[in-house]
């Protein structure tokens, strides 16, 4: 195949939008629209990646630093967007590949078959198209008597009975350079939107007698345009099915697919099951044979081969194999989490090491700590890390036993297999093998609850007299 350049028309201000940011930058399913169309367009095979900004340019070229960047400044149609880019396509790419920065669900598959199209008719443009039962919006494919493509008519534009035409402009096309620099010249703003169309470049090519053909994408669905919110929820819903549908061929389960929200960026190993009402974010790693949700929300995160996390949020957390996490756990950043270590419900762990088979069951802060082997940390035990100004650690060395309810005021320590007495509030070291006790001593007042009560009735009888005695007076 001769060398393709591929020009992303992405310099327009997305009106319909209606938002301070870019419209190729809006998030799909974990990636930016500009994203899922560039790695079509890659995958199927071009040479030079150029794309063409205007508004929001900066943020663009700033989001997207590997590709080659035209700029557009005023945007004054399609057709002015590629003449801004043609000067610089590649010397050696003989084709171009448009696509739109607006159609994030073109596949590789469709972009390769056009192109394939394209050489194999031997065409000088040929024009990705489809059938679609509501054409509203979009350019319609014009044909003459014999069937062949004459012009693209855009709405705006259309006579009544072009607007009939369900045959639609999908906004991808495959030029000859050569040809397509000529046109481009010869394009005119006499139109509704007072633009430089591209799709009069058809028109053009048509009339000078050059192949014009089209090739018609067998998914419509696939050629949607995202022009305002509604279209982007639709079109991310679409990618979350592809990603899920990608991950369940791969092996792994998921409950209920359509209640499951994995981007795109996302990996998940074989055997895996996912609940519910699970959330995976970012560049989150969950290993194989791991059971998540249902209620969990992992950003930024990896968990290794058969963990358990239910009803939890975690972010930018590690946690290595056979982790139990939840329910109602919350794995802040920096929390690594050794092999089968429990972070049991109601238990938040920030920027702390915790080591294999250490516990922390029940109702805990942990913070800027780091825990050994084999500890357990019981119930409703804190680090008070935060002195007001400073954050201080904690270090609690291997096998050590921390009592519920237990304040470990930092900068302190607890050595290996100490044990803390439950309710203590350690302000000092404990050494290693050490009982630390930091509590008041306990004291029994032997018969005190029945005093309490005789003191009561006295004082009631006395009152009751008191009454008697007022009244007679
Ligand atoms: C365009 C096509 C229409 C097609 C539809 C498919 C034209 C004139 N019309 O219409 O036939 O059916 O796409 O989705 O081409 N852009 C620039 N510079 C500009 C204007 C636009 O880079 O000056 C970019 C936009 O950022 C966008 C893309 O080109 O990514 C398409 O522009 P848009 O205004 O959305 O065109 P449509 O009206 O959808
Ligand atoms: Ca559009």
């Amino acid at each position: 195949m001769k060398k393709t350049a591929v020009v992303i028309l992405a310099a327009g201000k997305g009106q319909r939008m209606r938002s301070q940011l870019p419209k190729v930058l809006h998030q799909l399913n974990g990636r930016p629209m500009l994203g899922y169309v560039a790695a079509a367009a890659e995958a199927a095979g071009v040479s030079q990646t150029l794309v063409v900004v205007g508004h929001g340019c900066e943020q663009v070229e700033a989001a997207f630093p590997q590709f080659n960047f035209a700029l557009q400044q005023p945007q004054l149609g399609t057709g002015h967007a590629l003449q801004c880019a043609m000067p610089q396509v590649a010397a050696d790419c003989e084709n171009v590949l448009v696509v739109c920065g607006d159609t994030p669900l073109l596949t590789a598959e469709t972009l390769s078959a056009l192109m394939h199209s394209f050489e194999q008719t031997g065409s000088t443009a040929t024009v990705l198209s489809a059938r679609v039962p509501n054409p509203y919006g979009y350019g319609r494919i014009v044909r003459n008597l014999n069937g062949e493509v004459r012009a693209i008519v855009e709405e705006r534009d259309a006579s009544e009975e072009e607007k009939r035409i369900c045959e639609i402009n999908t906004g991808a096309y495959c030029f000859e350079a050569a040809s397509l620099r000529e046109a481009l010249q010869q394009l005119t703003t006499d139109n509704a939107q007072g633009e430089y169309y591209l799709t009069d470049v058809i028109g053009i090519l048509a009339a000078l007698g050059k192949t014009v053909t089209s090739y018609l994408c067998a998914d419509a669905a696939e050629t949607a345009g995202v022009n305002d919110r509604v279209q982007l929820a639709n079109a991310a819903a679409e990618l979350r099915r592809r990603k899920n549908r990608a991950l369940m061929l791969s092996g792994v389960t998921i409950i209920d697919p359509d209640d499951t929200y994995i981007e795109d960026t996302v990996t998940v190993g074989q055997d895996t099951i996912i609940e519910p009402q699970t959330y995976l974010r970012g560049n989150t790693v969950i290993g194989a044979n791991c059971h998540i949700g249902p209620f969990a929300e992992i950003e930024n995160s990896s968990l290794a081969d058969g963990c358990r996390a239910q009803r939890c949020l975690i972010i930018e957390s590690e946690a290595a194999e056979n982790c139990n996490i939840g329910p109602f756990a919350y794995l802040r950043p920096g929390t690594r989490l050794a092999r089968k270590v429990k972070a049991g419900h109601f238990v938040e762990i920030k920027k702390s090491e915790v080591g294999e088979g250490s516990k922390v069951p029940h109702l805990s802060y942990i913070g800027d700590t780091t825990i050994g082997r084999d500890v357990n940390i019981g119930c409703g035990t804190i680090t008070c890390n935060y002195d007001g100004k400073k954050k201080h650690r904690t270090v609690i060395a291997d096998r050590a036993f921390i009592g519920s309810n237990t304040n470990l005021v930092a900068p302190v320590s607890v050595g290996e297999g100490a044990l803390v007495a439950a309710g203590s509030t350690i302000t000092e070291d404990v050494p290693d093998g050490a009982l630390g006790v930091a509590r008041g001593r306990q004291r029994n007042v032997l018969g005190y609850v029945a005093r309490k009560a005789e003191e009561a009735a006295k004082k009631a009888a006395e009152n009751a007299e008191n009454k008697v005695e007022n009244k007679q007076e």
